[in-house]
């Protein structure tokens, strides 16, 4: 022990974090704060810190509009062959799902993991998880198959999401079809460069973005057991999109069709100021940028048939073939800054409720891995049928909003 605490001390003292070496010398038990010292890279979190304040610099030049497929556009001869490709996929078993719930859900402000986040849907209560559950029952009685299902959690929702499911049964899911990985964390870092201390006595930590999954997936062992159960398609989406379609035969037949190896679904955006990333090629390569950093003449911009250039908004609804996890969960992802509000633990032992915004949280975004590829198949879908967003607690994107898009689709099918 004793080394561990000498190794723990000099590291603190080398990387300047005089808060952390004060709450080394009050602790009767350093133990835990110890091994977390030294499990930390504080060379990587120096870094980031270091580059919180360069630029997040994109050259408009290099900026292009990208290619899309407009399903309501198709002929039904090209509809009907991406369908069949795609539904052989799928009957083969060869289909897999992956549902991204390791986000903290702070706009909406739940209490607990957001897929156990219960909405009023069609005169029903419904959590978001049993939501997605029923997608896949719906696609497994179709195609006569059970779908895998693998959730990404964050360390810190990782056992309230796996109880939540177990005290509800799965809703009925085969629960040896269900596996759940954990994403990665990074400690939150002050203005100053120094982490922040939590009440319990250990350094924050938080989790490091969507973009973590790929790194995550090969960590816990998921794309080996994928390979090993012969998955050759996997479809990743957020958790909180009540309509997200999961299993969607036509885009994975449009991608083998289009010899891509990822893909993804898009909506049309409303308007030029609409708060959204959108799909298009950065040097040549495919990407999602978002709405602060598109310049706005080129939000405004138009083509010959008076649409938008940069009008596909990304609606997390991600196609990926199992070559392309396996390839990417070996690359490094950028990780983009927040700045966000951390109570933290002071040296007096006080712990310090903030009202504004005191802290760096780094995170990776899952789309900035798009661009390890010369291109990528889009499938412009439409929004009222798959893009009902659950973000804030009221106003836009939440519950009320998420809630009419989903009951009206709901009337639009049972017409
Ligand atoms: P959002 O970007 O909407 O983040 O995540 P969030 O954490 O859910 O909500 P806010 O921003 O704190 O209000 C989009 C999807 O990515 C997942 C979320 O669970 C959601 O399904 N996600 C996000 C992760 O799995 N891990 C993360 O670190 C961040």
């Amino acid at each position: 022990m004793y080394n561990e605490y000498e190794n723990a001390k000099s590291k603190l003292e080398k990387f300047n974090q005089a808060n952390l070496l004060n709450l080394l010398n009050r602790l009767d038990d350093r133990t835990e704060l110890v091994n977390q010292v030294n499990s930390i890279n504080f060379e990587h979190i120096m870094d980031l810190y270091k580059k919180v304040k360069e630029p997040n610099y994109i050259d408009v030049n290099k900026i292009e509009h990208i290619n899309y497929v407009d399903k309501s556009k198709l002929l039904d001869k090209n509809l009907e062959e991406y369908t069949k490709i795609g539904e052989e996929i799928i009957k083969n078993g060869q289909y897999a799902v992956v549902t991204m719930a390791g986000g903290q859900g702070t706009r909406l402000g739940h209490i607990g993991p957001k897929g156990t986040f219960k909405i009023n849907v069609n005169k029903e209560e419904k959590y978001l998880f049993q939501i997605i559950v029923e997608s896949l029952q719906k696609a497994n009685n179709k195609y006569n198959v059970i779908i895998p299902w693998y959730i990404m959690t964050s360390s810190e929702n990782k056992n309230q999401t796996v109880e939540f499911l177990e005290e509800n049964n799965y809703f009925d899911y085969p629960k040896e079809k269900v596996k759940f990985f954990v994403q990665g964390n990074l400690p939150l870092v002050d203005t100053k460069g120094e982490l922040i201390i939590d009440k319990n006595c250990l350094i924050k930590e938080a989790s490091d973005g969507n973009g973590s999954i790929y790194q995550s997936m090969k960590k816990d062992g998921i794309i080996e057991d994928m390979k090993k159960n012969n998955i050759k398609w996997i479809f990743v989406g957020g958790v909180d999109n009540i309509l997200l379609k999961i299993v969607d035969p036509v885009l994975t037949g449009l991608t083998i069709k289009e010899n891509n190896k990822i893909s993804s679904k898009s909506v049309v955006k409303t308007n030029p100021k609409e708060k959204v990333g959108v799909f298009c090629k950065i040097a040549g390569k495919p990407k999602v940028i978002e709405y602060t950093e598109l310049p706005e003449d080129m939000a405004c911009k138009k083509d010959v048939n008076g649409e938008l250039v940069f009008g596909e908004v990304n609606i997390l609804s991600h196609l990926y073939s199992i070559e392309a996890l396996e390839e990417l969960s070996n690359k490094k992802l950028p990780y983009h800054v927040a700045f966000k509000k951390a109570n933290y633990l002071d040296n007096n032992n006080n712990f310090i409720q903030v009202d504004k915004p005191n802290a760096y949280k780094f995170e990776a975004f899952i789309f900035d891995a798009f661009e390890e590829y010369e291109d990528m198949s889009i499938l412009r879908v439409k929004r009222e049928e798959e893009f009902a967003p659950i973000k804030n607690a009221e106003g836009p994107d939440s519950p009320e909003t998420a809630c009419k898009l989903y009951n009206n689709f709901i009337k639009l099918q049972n017409k």
